[in-house]
């Protein structure tokens, strides 16, 4: 079981956003997953609820996959915690994610040194790269505090909510001229942070994701009903560069040692 959380000092940055891509990634990749949602926000803690009440118009919904993916509430002590992080490892569970609120928190720093890859989602605007600088810093100031440095997970920064302007260029297709300055200053505070070179583009079902669950089995369900093929394909593709995150994001995590 390899683990990932999420920080980030600014609120709507896309974290929890983001912990659900790679739960949607997961599943297509037929993987087993558990989320740990550390959000006060009632909103934003109860994904199966959201996907159960949502219309989904003349789609027909399926059974949310509880086999496949269960998603609890905060633990109310570190210590159940890594009980949880034991016993999930012990289920044949293969990813562990914990979506961690937002702002500079005592237990958000306790959670993400329990996981194995932490991630600082930004949007590419000045706004919310200055808020990721400032959470690399504040990820080194806690690597600073352990005794054993081997012993800090990763970091990486993601980009998210990417439109498609930003994305051509990013992806090679658009020249860097293209962009307005202040973007193109955002492309070099990328450039200099440990980001994954895989970029989640900006789309409609990353926006109602709460509504679609995890996109893969949405997927799934539309393919199957005549009326949602387009819908499935174009789900289809999100994913895919989902998954291409996820794959990214695993390989940076070392294999643990045989004993
Ligand atoms: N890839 C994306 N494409 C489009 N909208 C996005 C994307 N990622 C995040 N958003 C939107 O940005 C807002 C904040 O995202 P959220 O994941 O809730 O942030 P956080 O958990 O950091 O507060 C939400 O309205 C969400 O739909
Ligand atoms: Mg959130």
């Amino acid at each position: 079981m390899k683990s990932i959380s999420t920080m980030m000092m600014k609120g709507g940055s896309g974290k929890t956003t983001l912990i659900r891509v790679l739960a949607s990634a997961a599943l297509a990749k037929n993987m087993k997953v558990h989320l740990i949602d550390m959000d006060t926000d009632p909103q934003a803690s109860d994904w199966p609820e959201r996907f159960r009440t949502a219309p989904w118009g003349n789609l027909e919904k399926p059974e949310w996959p509880s086999d496949k993916l269960t998603v609890a509430g905060p633990p109310t002590t570190i210590e159940e915690l890594y009980e949880i992080i034991a016993q999930k490892e012990g289920e044949g569970c293969d990813l562990f994610l914990i979506d961690t609120r937002p702002g500079a928190h005592q237990d958000t720093e306790d959670l993400i040194l329990a996981t194995d890859l932490v991630l600082i989602p930004t949007r590419p605007e000045q706004a919310d790269f200055k808020k990721a600088e400032q959470t690399v810093e504040w990820f080194a100031a806690i690597v600073d505090t352990l005794e054993n440095a081997a012993d800090a997970p990763q970091m990486r920064t993601v980009l998210t909510a990417v439109q498609s302007k930003m994305m051509a260029v990013l992806t090679g297709d658009l020249d860097i001229s293209a962009l307005n300055p202040r973007d193109r200053e955002v492309l070099d505070a990328i450039a200099s942070l440990p980001h994954a070179s895989t970029i989640i583009p900006y789309s409609k079902y990353w926006i109602e994701i709460a509504a679609w669950g995890p996109l893969s089995i949405a997927a799934d369900a539309a393919a199957a009903q005549s009326s949602g093929k387009l819908t499935a394909r174009n789900m289809r593709d999100q994913i895919a560069a989902a998954e291409a995150l996820l794959d990214e994001l695993l390989a940076t995590v070392p294999e643990p040692e045989e004993a």
